[in-house]
């Protein structure tokens, strides 16, 4: 029991976002070498998700086998045996990004210096709020031109709406950039920039010495001056509960691709992190080192490898040890089993796990019986851990199939990425599989959706953009959807479940709606 808790405790989980180009790959590389997972730099770039075309996106997919197997990586630093989950880097966003946060228990927040925070970084954001998850700070690229610091913490504060208190300070950016100030040592580390690449050095002075003004220049000297008073006035003070309640995010200042800061920021981000945390489930709080065995699926990929049509399903363990070995109980499907293949990924390559702890991410082979928030655990106590939030998708298409001849292969591929959760799927009210109507959270979903049924299924469709963006279910159990009085802009449908939904255009539809039908109830999530 203590081997399996020392185990645990030194598990630390989590999530990597950023907007694209932001320098979350280039970044995650640096992690990894510091880790001796990797040896080279520039390996993790081979599998690098398509930043801007689709085009880009299908070349990565048809590698799907090396963007998948790097999506979680391993790697052990300081004692500590730390599992990075990769959010997918394409411009555009899927469920699958908010349920890899489901999975974290801290984030990294990676923003370009010279960008500030940007509309994607928004969106994730939001979620790591709702979840109070811990969220770290990078801002990256101090050796180019950057904001002001000033401005790039108070944009986290208003845009972001969240508390930062600076654990290091830029001196300068750009051509002028010379270092960090350590606020809580007072050291300085110096960026060397020299015709051979860049180097670090940690100068021990005190701010408003002398030899300093050689050092940084006498303006960047003072700069330094006036900004740490200021900082020391305003910023919030370091206060680890805060930090880990995810009220107040620590912010770091560096540079990933001249590897600068990246060393001291990962020291610190691990320093301050928590041990996987506790998850809630419907008998209460699951303590991770306490309890047995349990995991819940966040993730679902099919086709990794088209020959073979396999499954994967990914899961988070939550508690306990898990033992290839043993028998485990599925919950939802109600019967026991042994995981077949179960499979981690440590940096670029897959191996089989014999065991595993809190806190790890284990693949597993699906056979078709796994979904999305499923809960695997001992048969000895079971249990189910919340459910995972279906996010609420904002655009809408109208999707036919060409060719009526291929209906089966049509049902069995929507069906099939609907479970994965790259995208919704709706009917008609009263109609039959012919015609869907699919919702994604983001655009590219649907030409993902295109290019899979037609790749993976041979199935070719045609695809109508619709005006909806806004979606609510009725939680109402007995209501009579065709006499609810709607605006013109309604759209009532229906999901694979047949429970009723509406869509609107406008978001001020939704109120009116609520206003005219009252003792309605309308909700913006559905769960999994
Ligand atoms: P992403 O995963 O967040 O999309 O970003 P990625 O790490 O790929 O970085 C995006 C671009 O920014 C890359 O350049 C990368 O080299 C560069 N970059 C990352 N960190 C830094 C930094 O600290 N300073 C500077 N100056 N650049 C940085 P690229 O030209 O798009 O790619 P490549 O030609 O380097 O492969």
């Amino acid at each position: 029991m203590s081997n399996i808790r020392e185990e645990i405790n030194r598990r630390r989980t989590f999530a990597i976002i950023s907007h694209p180009d932001a320098g979350k790959t280039t970044l995650t590389e640096k992690f990894l070498l510091y880790g001796g997972a990797i040896n080279l730099a520039g390996s993790v770039k081979g599998r690098k998700a398509a930043k801007h075309a689709v085009s880009d996106w299908m070349e990565i997919e048809k590698e799907r086998g090396i963007s998948v197997t790097s999506s979680v990586m391993q790697f052990e630093y300081g004692g500590k045996c730390i599992n990075i989950l990769d959010t997918p880097g394409h411009q555009d966003f899927s469920e699958d990004t908010y349920r890899t946060l489901m999975a974290a228990d801290s984030a990294v927040m990676v923003i370009d210096g010279s960008k500030g925070v940007e509309a994607q970084t928004i969106k994730l954001f939001k979620v790591c709020v709702m979840r109070h998850i811990p969220i770290f700070t990078f801002i990256n690229k101090m050796d180019r031109e950057a904001n002001d610091p000033f401005d790039l913490i108070d944009e986290i504060e208003t845009v972001l709406g969240m508390r930062t208190c600076p654990v290091n300070w830029p001196i300068g950016s750009g051509k002028s950039f010379k270092g960090v100030y350590d606020r809580q040592t007072g050291i300085i580390s110096r960026f060397l920039q020299g015709d051979n690449g860049h180097k670090t050095e940690a100068v021990e002075a005190k701010v408003g010495d002398d030899g300093l003004d050689e050092l940084l220049t006498p303006e960047l000297h003072e700069k330094l001056i006036e900004d740490i008073e200021l900082l020391d006035g305003a910023s919030d003070e370091y206060d680890l509960d805060r930090i880990q309640s995810g009220e107040l995010s620590p912010v770091f200042f560096g540079s990933a691709l001249t590897n600068f800061g990246v060393e001291t920021f990962l020291q610190h981000f691990l320093d301050m992190t928590t041990t996987p945390l506790p998850r809630k489930s419907d008998i209460g709080i699951i303590d991770p080192v306490k309890e047995d065995f349990s995991a819940f699926v966040f993730k679902i990929q099919a086709n990794m490898n088209k020959a073979h049509r396999d499954r994967i399903a990914f899961m988070r363990i939550c508690s306990g040890q898990f033992n290839a070995s043993d028998e485990v109980y599925h919950v939802q499907g109600g019967r026991k089993l042994k995981l077949t293949q179960p499979q981690q990924m440590m940096a670029q390559e897959r191996k089989h796990v014999e065991e595993a702890y809190a806190g790890d991410i284990i693949g597993v082979f699906d056979p078709g019986i796994f979904a999305i928030g499923d809960t695997i655990c001992t048969p000895k106590k079971q249990f189910s851990y919340e459910g995972i939030p279906t996010f609420a998708p904002e655009h809408f298409a109208r999707i036919r199939q060409v060719d009526t001849m291929k209906r089966k292969q049509f049902i069995k591929g929507i069906e099939q990425i609907a479970l994965e959760g790259a995208v919704q799927i709706f009917q008609e009210i009263n109609s039959g599989m012919e015609e869907i109507i699919a919702g994604v959270v983001g655009v590219l979903q649907f030409d993902v959706l295109k290019y899979r049924l037609e790749n993976e299924y041979r199935v070719e469709i045609k695809m109508e953009q619709l005006p909806y963006e806004h979606i609510r279910w009725i939680e109402n159990d007995d209501i009579n959807v065709s006499a609810l009085s709607v605006t013109t802009d309604t759209k009532r449908i229906q999901d694979l479940k047949g429970r009723p939904l509406l869509l609107f255009t406008h978001p001020w539809s939704v109120n009116t709606v609520l206003d005219r039908n009252p003792g309605l109830k309308l909700s913006e999530f559905g769960n999994a």
